[in-house]
């Protein structure tokens, strides 16, 4: 069986600085592999989290890997700013580009720079919509929620577009992202996905077992 990635979701610590410092040390303690760092800039979605400023702290104080998944509506601005700052994925939403030449621009841009390319999909939009796309990417994140908080509960037709996605490239990665516990991690894996994102399944319950749960293990 793969091994299953957990990409710890940094929502639950919030805006400060030093819970957040706290936060991802107890991530790579308790075996998360990478921490999806989930960055809102209130006008893609409404809510308003962490920046690049973080990561540039945060590189410094784990050897996690930073899966950074930009829920901002100008993620062409800060591409340059995330490679400084340390990011080894760049996850950048379909939704926000009007134009697919600038869109492939912005994933060159990404791998140019020495990151991992992902491709944000948000729940209500389709898998065919990306497909055009997928050759310029290492990674597509799948939301099983509505981007922009969390908490919520996972949308089992995500399955379908993880299966879907699946069956339309055997080589790309899998994320999926948003009311991910043991059951619904589950699910994914078994659909085809490789890693999983999750906030408050490991938030609100034991880290350690919870992390050890979603790779399987429990
Ligand atoms: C939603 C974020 C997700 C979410 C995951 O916009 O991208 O990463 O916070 O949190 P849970 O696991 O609580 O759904
Ligand atoms: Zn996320």
């Amino acid at each position: 069986m793969a091994k299953i990635v957990v990409s710890a979701s940094s929502l639950p610590a919030g805006r400060n600085m030093s819970s957040q410092l706290d936060y991802i040390k107890k991530m790579q303690n308790f075996g998360a592999d990478m921490y999806h760092l989930d960055v809102m800039d209130g006008l893609f979605v409404k809510n308003q989290t962490v920046d690049y400023t973080y990561l540039e702290q945060l590189k410094m104080s784990s050897t996690l890997l930073f899966d950074v998944h930009l829920m901002v509506q100008n993620p062409t601005k800060v591409i340059n700013k995330y490679a400084k700052a340390g990011a080894n994925i760049l996850t950048i939403h379909y939704e926000v580009f009007d134009d697919d030449k600038k869109f492939v621009k912005a994933l060159k841009q990404i791998k140019e720079l020495g990151m991992m390319a992902g491709i944000a999909l948000d729940v209500d939009t389709a898998v065919e919509s990306i497909e055009p796309f997928i050759k310029y990417c290492d990674l597509v994140l799948v939301l099983s929620v509505k981007a922009g908080k969390g908490g919520q509960t996972f949308n089992e037709e995500t399955l379908k577009k993880i299966k879907k996605l699946r069956k339309t490239d055997s080589r790309i990665l899998i994320e999926v992202d948003g009311g991910i516990n043991d059951d619904t991690g589950a699910k994914c894996v078994k659909a085809g996905a490789d890693i999983l994102v999750s906030g408050s399944y490991i938030y609100n319950n034991d880290a350690y077992e919870a992390i050890q749960s979603l790779k399987g293990r429990k």
